[in-house]
């Protein structure tokens, strides 16, 4: 339902960035973080920190709360002062550069407008600042305001617009100087949900205009998936795996990324057989899975299915994997079934589906088989 209403309106709407405005177009850099690492005291918020950011790439950060990912932002920003290491930008070191020289664009949740200047005079502002002639910023302020379609507000001041405009005058703002970085920290956590994803699509739009290369900080999921080339998922301080969203989904590297991103069915392994085809994950419970993937950890390690991957059915059905057990569970929701099935009384998996007129719906307490092939099972460590 929503996405076809935010559909509409995307529709009905004219898109940000139509007039592709050369004034504003921005030479996107790359980033290179070399041993970066954040302590606050005997805290470590970031732990050391190599990453290379392509120019004009379109790069994600997820994590958890408390992961680090506005003290890296802050490192990149020049707000938060590195313990060790250095960060380079288009191949140059910002060590000891401030904040406001260093050509990034920033952008963050409270939308942190000047309430008492107009939605143009806030946008002017980085170019006062900057010593830019007063003809230039008003041909400039012009076509940002354009680019978020906002031609018609430049007279209002910010607490008369809505959460929505309030963020895309930030955006104006943040990328009016031609930055070749444009930061941003949870920019739509304070918007409701279909505005959120009409402003990711805006934003997504905004970077493909203009071209600058951009490091967008998210606890969504979601989001970071829509939106991202790239997503560095963060935990504890550190960068656990780097990928695009479907790698990241299909090759969770451990459990920690496998539980982050979607729904995970994790079963612990009480041993391992090396196969021709993989290898074989014998659980807790007897079973013996086979896996077409190679496990390339070490230590204790999970099999890990995901929800849709599985198949439920009443007879014993000719797949790579199949186990028994008893639907707990199951709930149907916009044309998805979702089961949840208990193993042996001892661990409870997700399945869902969607449904189409002849799918079997089982009944709660009915004894079914799950079965999924070896393709789909993957082996993964535990940290
Ligand atoms: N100024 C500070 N002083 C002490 N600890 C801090 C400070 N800023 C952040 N931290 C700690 O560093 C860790 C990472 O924080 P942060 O980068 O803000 O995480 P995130 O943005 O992922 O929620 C947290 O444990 C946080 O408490
Ligand atoms: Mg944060």
């Amino acid at each position: 339902m929503n996405a076809v209403v935010s559909e509409k309106s995307r529709l009905s709407s004219r898109p940000m960035g139509m007039d592709s405005p050369a004034e504003l177009q921005s030479n996107g850099q790359p980033i290179d973080y070399l041993g970066i690492c954040k302590r606050y005291g005997a805290a470590v918020a970031l732990k050391p920190t190599n990453l290379h950011i392509e120019a004009g790439e379109f790069f994600s950060i997820i994590g958890p709360s408390g992961s680090g990912k506005t003290t890296l932002l802050g490192l990149t920003a020049g707000f938060v002062a590195a313990s060790e290491g250095h960060i380079k930008i288009g191949g140059v070191s910002i060590e000891g550069v401030p904040p406001f020289k260093r050509n990034i664009g920033m952008v963050f949740q409270n939308y942190s407008l000047f309430p008492h200047k107009t939605v143009g005079q806030n946008i002017a502002f980085p170019l006062q600042m900057r010593g830019v002639p007063k003809r230039e910023i008003a041909a400039r302020v012009e076509s940002a305001l354009r680019l978020v379609r906002l031609d018609n507000v430049a007279d209002r001041h910010p607490n008369a617009l809505s959460g929505g405009q309030q963020q895309r005058v930030a955006l104006a703002r943040a990328s009016v100087y031609n930055p070749s970085l444009l930061v941003m920290d949870e920019p739509l956590s304070a918007l409701d949900k279909n505005l959120r994803e009409e402003m990711q699509y805006e934003i997504k739009q905004l970077h493909s205009k203009l071209g600058c290369t951009v490091l967008y900080v998210t606890h969504d999921q979601g989001e970071a998936a829509s939106m991202a080339e790239r997503i560095a998922i963060m935990n504890l301080g550190e960068i656990v795996q780097i990928g695009s969203a479907r790698e990241l989904y299909r090759n969770p590297q451990n459990r920690f990324v496998a539980s982050f991103l979607g729904q995970a069915n994790l079963i612990p392994v009480a041993g391992l057989e090396q196969a021709s085809t993989g290898v074989i994950a014998i659980t807790e419970f007897g079973d013996r899975i086979a896996s077409a993937r190679n496990f390339v950890g070490s230590g204790a390690c999970w099999i890990c299915v995901r929800p849709e991957a599985m198949r439920i059915t009443p007879t014993r059905p000719e797949m790579d994997n199949i186990v028994k057990g008893v639907v707990v569970d199951s709930t149907f929701m916009n044309g998805v079934q979702r089961h949840r099935i208990s193993i042996q009384g001892r661990l409870v998996v997700e399945q869902f589906e969607q449904i189409i007129s002849a799918s079997y719906t089982p009944e709660i307490g009915s004894e079914v088989y799950l079965g999924w092939r070896a393709a789909d099972t993957l082996v993964i460590s535990d940290i």
